[in-house]
Parts: structure tokens; sequence; C-alpha cells
């Protein structure tokens, strides 16, 4: 009798053992990334602090030729050499950001009120409604045409109004237009895991993954524990720390991220995107990361934890 009542005590032992060594490790944030110009350097925080439409700072600045017309990696790969750095002061207000480029002396621009400037309508692709924007003036246009040996004039410009984040057609449908970005493509954040890029290197031919970088996809959270590789692709709603997330759809990748960070040459066979279509879309379009809104304010910091509140199929966009 006592020999099978030490049986079942152990069995249960290692079944409990079981389901907890069975239980999933948890999802944790693993960077936080900013783009204050877009599509310009990167800038890692260790936490971020989120506002009414993104990350702080998070694509406040753009570039445009004379003609207003915005300027992305699309028209010149080259603005990516451009790296901003900024300098607060002891009140945690933003004073100054400071450009670098090789072969330049840095740029200081003064971060000024500008709202005795007149706001400009800038015209952005596929988009439904032009970027409210302020010049920040002609000696940082210069020097951006200078560093970049630009065809054309360039000029710094700062967002100065909220921006329906439905502006672009195809997520009209998605996401309801009480959410606003800044100069993002589509929306406020893009979530990508650690496993998810891991496993998209892993699938790109060789001669690839020396020029891939991270950077390319442009992620503003990072995350890493994920269960399998593509997880986000099906987070609805997410918490990290108080702040509640909101999935709005997968990222279809586009041409952009096959510029090499470190030529800043496009890739001729397409990669990473040729790769995408097959191992996480349709043939067709290629998915890597989450579009997301966030439905209340707050800090995210490195390390937070991820809680995953619901999951969905989201459709091919
Ligand atoms: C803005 O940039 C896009 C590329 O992202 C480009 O295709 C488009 O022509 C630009 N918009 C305007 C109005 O020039
Ligand atoms: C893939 O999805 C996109 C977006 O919905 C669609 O336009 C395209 O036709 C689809 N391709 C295939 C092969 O189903």
């Amino acid at each position: 009798m006592e020999i099978y009542t030490f049986l079942i005590i152990g069995l249960i032992l290692c079944l409990i053992y079981f389901v907890k060594s069975k239980k999933a490790a948890p999802i944790v944030v693993s960077d936080i990334i900013i783009y204050p110009i877009k599509g310009c350097g990167s800038i890692h925080l260790k936490e971020g602090k989120i506002v009414e439409n993104g990350l702080v700072e998070d694509r406040q600045w753009f570039i445009a030729n004379d003609k207003l017309e915005n300027i992305t990696q699309r028209q010149n790969p080259k603005i990516l050499g451009i790296q901003p750095r900024l300098i607060y002061n002891g009140e945690g207000q933003l004073t100054n950001m400071i450009l670098s480029h090789e072969g330049m002396p840095d740029f200081s621009l003064e971060i000024k009120d500008l709202s005795d400037k007149e706001t400009v309508n800038v015209g952005v692709w596929k988009c439904t409604v032009p970027l409210p924007s302020k010049d920040e003036g002609e000696a940082v246009g210069a020097w951006i045409t200078e560093a970049l040996k630009a065809p054309e004039n360039y000029h710094l410009f700062r967002f100065v109004a909220d921006w329906p984040i439905n502006h672009r057609k195809e997520y009209q449908s998605t996401v309801s237009d009480e959410f606003k970005t800044m100069a993002t493509d589509i929306a406020q954040f893009l979530v990508i895991s650690e496993e998810t890029y891991a496993e998209c290197i892993r699938k790109l031919p060789e001669y690839k993954r020396d020029h891939i970088d991270i950077i390319a996809f442009r992620p503003n959270i990072m995350v890493k524990g994920a269960p399998r590789a593509f997880d986000e692709d099906w987070w609805e709603n997410f918490k990290i720390n108080d702040v509640n997330f909101q999935g709005i759809g997968r990222c279809s990748r586009c041409r952009v991220t096959t510029i090499s960070q470190k030529t800043l040459e496009f890739d001729a066979n397409g990669e990473p995107v040729s790769t995408l279509r097959k191992i996480n879309g349709n043939g067709t379009k290629g998915y890597l990361g989450m579009h997301c809104v966030k439905t209340c304010c707050g800090t995210v910091r490195v390390g937070d934890q991820v809680q995953v509140v619901s999951r969905r199929k989201f459709p091919d966009i």
C-alpha cells in the first residue's frame, strides 16, 4: 500500500514539475528605438515615454525639398547617414538636436518655439492627408543638402499637428481616426520580436546576412521571449507595464527594408522582402512586425514584461 502512495505522490510531483517547466517564459521588452527624423539614424532608449501619438520625439521631423515633397529613403537612401542626437536640459526639456554625418562638422539645431512661423502642408506618399509642418530654417537645410550632396535643396521640417492614423487608405477600415500619429507611415508603434528577426535572418540567403540590421525594419519596441517566430502577428491586445496596446495590422514590408545599412544601396534581389514573402507572406506580400496603437499613456522600459491579453488573425493588407 505504502509503495503505491509514494508512487502516486511521486507522479503528482513529476506532473507539477512538468507543467511548471512548460509554462512559457515571460516576454520582455529588449529594446526601445526612436527615429527623430524620418528615414535617418536611430536612437536606442532604456525608457520610452509614450505620449498621445507615440513614443516622444519619434518621427517628429522629416526632410522635404523646395517643392514641399517629402524625402524618404525611397528617394534618397543616403538620408540614413544622418545621425541625430537629442540633448535635454535639467527639466527634461529637449533643447537641441545634434546632427552628425561623415565628413561634416556636427550641426546643433536649437529646438525653438516655432509658433510664429508659417505652417505648410507637405505631401506624403499614398496618404490622404498632408503633413502640417514648419521649416526649421535655412541653416539646417543647407547643412543636410551639403552632407548628402543632394541633387536639390533639402529642408528639415518639424511636424506640428496630429495626424489621423488612418491616413493610409488600406487601414481606414481597421482603426478609428481617434488615434493620431507622428510622421510614421502607418501606426504609432511597430513591435517586433527577437524571435521573428532571428528566424528571418536564418532564412535569408547567406550573402544578405552580413547586410541586414534590425534598424532596416524600423521597430519601436523589440520584445524577447515570444513562444515562436511571428507570434506578434497575432497580438490583438497586449500590455507593457501599465500601457495597453492594440495591434492594428501586420506590417507588410516594402522596398525600403532592402537598403543595406552598410552600403546604403537597395539589394539587387529584393532581400529580405523576397524571403519574407515565402516564410511569412502570401507570395506577393511579406510581413514582419505588428503595427500598434496605445489605448493609454505611460512609460515603457527595457526589461518590462509583455502580457498578451488577446489574439486574433489579422488579414493581409
Ligand atoms: C513622399 O515619399 C514617398 C516615398 O515614401 C514618395 O513615393 C512620394 O512621391 C513622396 N511624396 C510626394 C508628395 O512627393
Ligand atoms: C496577398 O495579399 C495582398 C494584400 O491583401 C493582395 O493584394 C494579394 O493579391 C495577395 N496575393 C496572393 C497571391 O494572394
